[in-house]
């Protein structure tokens, strides 16, 4: 069988039974072909209007607007209006849905008591799952997939109670009393005061981490097929409700190798700190073949150029640092070794560039967060998203339960004795 389209011509199964599959997927994924396939619908394959990336081109957009453009002329909330429902809000949509996401913020006692009930120094992601895993019996009457008034309350729900939810774990991890929201303040500027109790001091410090915030979240509120949202679809395609889908792939999420990088590359940054801030002798032992030291934070399985996000977070890093009483020696770091390694042909042939993840920890940290939470702020920006996945799915009649194919590679037949 032989594939001739494009620039490939590729045989695409040859040889013996046994490296068939791995063959057809290796020059599968060479060619840079992506298979939908109608005639297994349910293997979790799927069509979406919702997130365009162009991997080479480095190139991300939502619902056709380029990611650079929202992230320098709307909100968090625009974004999350436009993912949701497919069309950036006019101002009285705006008006309204930011007017309701505030009302419907606090959490109810018995939810407040449960989340307070957790171990303090259970992993903030295990605890923000747990409770939106309960969301579903505290709002039994919203978990209908079928019914859209009930979907959209659920919608609702999750958007405006999240941050309250993430604030409250983070005050009870660090020991502090809880902070309830307050409706008269912006959606971000409210989940900022709730997690640290309070402003900074200075409003000019409060308006740059309050737009930081909202960049950040904005950057990270949908990247189409990654881990976390593919979970979501394949568990709300069995019509789970809501409330599991979104715990399900906050537990995705969790997994260090998705929402994990930007802790990952404190780490690195920690370690080269400890080698007595030597970028250089650092990245020797990544080219290393030897070593099993990993630049991290550079490169992405999709882009194979700058990660456009990247480059919005850069400058604002920046900012915020400039802010900083002491310079942060770990951003100096940061910057030493993205020049080093960007004049370098090792890593710009092997197409190794800095991604969302290289300088979102570094801000992070400056505004004041621990890295336990890093993942955690992930989900927040990624809840539209997620949304927005799970609501197309359910309006496609096309949607079958998924059921991903598999290759059985096992023994034959085995005979049972005794
Ligand atoms: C994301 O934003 O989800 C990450 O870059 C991971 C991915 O796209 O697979």
């Amino acid at each position: 069988l032989r594939y001739e389209g494009g620039a490939h011509t590729l045989p695409l199964l040859t040889g013996t039974e046994g490296d068939r599959a791995f063959e057809a997927k290796t020059l599968l994924s060479q060619s840079g072909m992506v298979t939908l396939d109608p005639g297994f619908a349910n293997t979790a394959a799927c069509e979406s209007t919702i997130t365009y990336i162009d991997g080479e081109a480095g190139i991300l957009r939502y619902r056709g607007y380029p990611i650079q453009d929202l992230a320098s002329k709307s909100s968090f909330l625009e974004v999350a209006y436009l993912l949701i429902h497919g069309e950036l809000p006019g101002p009285g949509e705006l008006k309204d849905f930011s007017e309701q996401l505030r009302a419907n913020a606090a959490l109810p006692a018995e939810m407040r008591a449960m989340i307070d009930a957790l171990p303090r120094d259970g992993h903030p992601m295990v605890q923000l799952g747990s409770a939106v895993n309960t969301m579903a019996a505290f709002y039994g009457d919203t978990v209908d997939p079928g019914d859209s008034a009930q979907v959209d309350r659920a919608t609702m729900l999750l958007l405006a109670q999240l941050p309250t939810m993430a604030a409250r774990i983070y005050r009870n991890s660090a020991g502090e009393t809880p902070v309830e929201p307050d409706s008269t303040l912006g959606y971000v500027e409210d989940f900022l005061r709730m997690t640290f109790g309070g402003d900074s001091g200075s409003r000019e410090l409060d308006e740059l981490y309050a737009k930081a915030m909202d960049l950040l979240l904005i950057l990270h509120a949908d990247h189409e097929q990654n881990c976390s949202t593919a979970t979501v679809r394949v568990v709300g395609s069995s019509q789970a409700n809501l409330y599991g889908s979104i715990s399900a792939g906050i537990n995705a999420l969790f997994g260090p190798l998705h929402g994990g990088a930007n802790q990952a590359v404190l780490e690195m940054l920690e370690e080269i700190r400890g080698l007595g801030g030597d970028v250089d002798s650092f990245l020797a032992k990544v080219k290393d073949k030897e070593s099993s030291t990993r630049l991290m934070g550079f490169g992405h399985r999709v882009y194979k150029n700058f990660d456009p996000r990247s480059k919005e977070i850069k400058g604002l890093a920046a900012q915020i640092l400039d802010r900083q009483e002491r310079p942060d020696q770990l951003f100096e770091l940061a910057l030493q070794l993205e020049n080093r390694a960007l004049e370098d042909s090792y890593f710009t042939d092997r197409k190794l560039y800095p991604n969302v993840d290289f300088y979102s920890g570094v801000i992070y940290r400056a505004m004041g967060f621990p890295t336990s939470m890093f993942t955690v702020l992930f989900a927040l920006g990624r809840l539209p998203g997620w949304i927005a996945h799970w609501r197309e799915q359910r309006l496609d009649p096309a949607a079958r339960i998924a059921r991903p194919r598999q290759l059985y590679v096992g023994p034959e037949q085995r005979s049972y004795e005794g």
